[in-house]
């Protein structure tokens, strides 16, 4: 992704029950703005929700916060979706990419998942500085 462009996006903070709703609809409202495909829509909307909802559940009380803007490359348009939060960060990046990895006695399906929806997906995260999750979905 070298030359490229983004427009202003929107930024939601993370923090409750309540803003997993505006999580979804700028999701949804983003996604229809570059044209992605409904089904395209649900499936970055469906990834950002587990995103956010880990949000909630492993960085408690942090300030979660989710950039969401428009991708424009050389040939191609999508959307972009970061998530970061200053919470606990996460030890084992490659393993909480893994089907059935949960701390949290659930079921391990969010991340995994999540990269199986998007065409990229990047973590970065280390104990105790944060993690930040990017997705991006391109129109096709
Ligand atoms: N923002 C985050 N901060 C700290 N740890 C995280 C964060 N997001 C994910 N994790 C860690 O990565 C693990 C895997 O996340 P994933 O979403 O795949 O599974 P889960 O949330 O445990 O279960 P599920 O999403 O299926 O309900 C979590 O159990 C947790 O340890
Ligand atoms: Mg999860």
């Amino acid at each position: 992704m070298a030359a490229e462009l983004t427009e202003a996006g929107i930024v939601v903070g993370i923090a409750s029950e309540a803003d997993l709703i505006v999580v979804r609809r700028s999701l949804r409202a983003e996604s229809e703005r570059a044209g992605l495909g409904l089904v395209d829509q649900t499936k970055l909307v469906t990834a950002g929700s587990e995103l956010a909802r880990n949000i909630l559940n492993y960085a408690t009380g942090s300030r979660g916060r989710l950039r969401v803007e428009q991708v424009i490359a050389r040939d191609r348009r999508g959307v972009r979706a970061t998530f970061s939060d200053d919470g606990p960060g996460i030890e084992d990046v490659e393993a909480a990419l893994t089907d059935g990895f949960s701390t949290g006695g659930s079921l391990g399906l969010g991340l995994p998942g999540s990269r199986r929806l998007v065409d990229e997906l990047l973590i970065s995260s280390a104990p105790g500085s944060g993690t930040t999750v990017v997705i991006v979905k391109w129109k096709r």
